[in-house]
């Protein structure tokens, strides 16, 4: 057993199964202390809605704290997100357009305003309109000369990112930072906004049985030796895949 740097989505994902929760902490923790393994919460949450699911779930302190869909980076015991990322994130960007090109939408309704940051916008969009309103705020982005994405999760929350930040660019940025391998890193998810965490990270993944179906068609179509797909739901499911791969016995 040796150090790894784990990287796991909340939602659905590390939460959803309180008993297997449990479980993993304590193997997490006891590994850390062990091995300095390194413990990356990465969520789409705001650090507002973070403290709320940490004090209902009374979540494990992590090393690393990526919020908003990988547009900000928490250090431990730091109050403020790490300039390094963010200041690399406004190439490109401009959220102000964004804001006039998302108001043409009657089918778009804003989420909360904790959830509206400098490099993250955030919608409700409902999945029988999806794939029609995306595709033309895509080609508006594109006409206006916007370098942003437009991720789409669990069937209900649209975010537009800049390009140079999403779960996927702030992991890498982290094993570049730590100096952690892709054979050191592994990755956990279950919806569209953990995509990129699969597709733009040299690591080994873990997709938990309760994954979306945005995620699944994506996985089916993209086989890799490097990615498991758990059986177990959750955090039962990042278990049975941190043992397949030998980071935990
Ligand atoms: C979280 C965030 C929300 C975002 C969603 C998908 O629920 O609070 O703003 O749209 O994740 O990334
Ligand atoms: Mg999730």
């Amino acid at each position: 057993m040796a150090q790894f740097l784990f990287v796991t989505d909340l939602d659905n994902t590390f939460v959803g199964d309180d008993a297997a929760l449990e479980t993993l902490s304590q193997k997490l923790i006891r590994h850390r202390e062990a091995h300095g393994t390194k413990i990356v919460y990465s969520t789409g949450r705001s650090l507002t809605l973070y403290r709320e699911l940490e004090a209902e779930k009374s979540l494990i302190q992590p090393d690393i704290l990526v919020l908003s869909v990988g547009t900000e980076i928490y250090h431990a015991d730091a109050s403020e997100p790490d300039t390094r990322w963010s200041e690399q994130l406004s190439v490109g960007w401009d959220r102000d357009e964004v804001a006039a090109i998302t108001a043409e939408f009657a089918e778009l309704t804003l989420q909360p305003a904790s959830e509206q940051t400098p490099f993250k916008a955030s919608y409700f969009l409902e999945e029988v309109d999806a794939d029609r309103v995306i595709a033309k705020i895509k080609a508006l982005l594109g006409d206006r000369h916007i370098d942003a994405q437009v991720i789409y999760s669990s069937g209900q929350d649209l975010d537009i990112l800049p390009r140079a930040a999403n779960k996927g660019a702030a992991t890498a940025f982290l094993q570049q930072t730590l100096g952690l391998s892709p054979a050191q890193t592994v990755v956990c998810g279950d919806s569209g906004n953990d995509l990129s965490l699969f597709q733009d990270v040299d690591s080994r993944g873990v997709i938990v049985g309760n994954a979306r179906p945005e995620l699944l068609t994506w996985h089916h179509a993209n086989p890799s030796r490097d990615r498991y797909l758990a059986q177990a739901h959750c955090a039962g499911g990042i278990l049975e895949g941190l043992h397949y791969f030998g980071f935990l016995s």
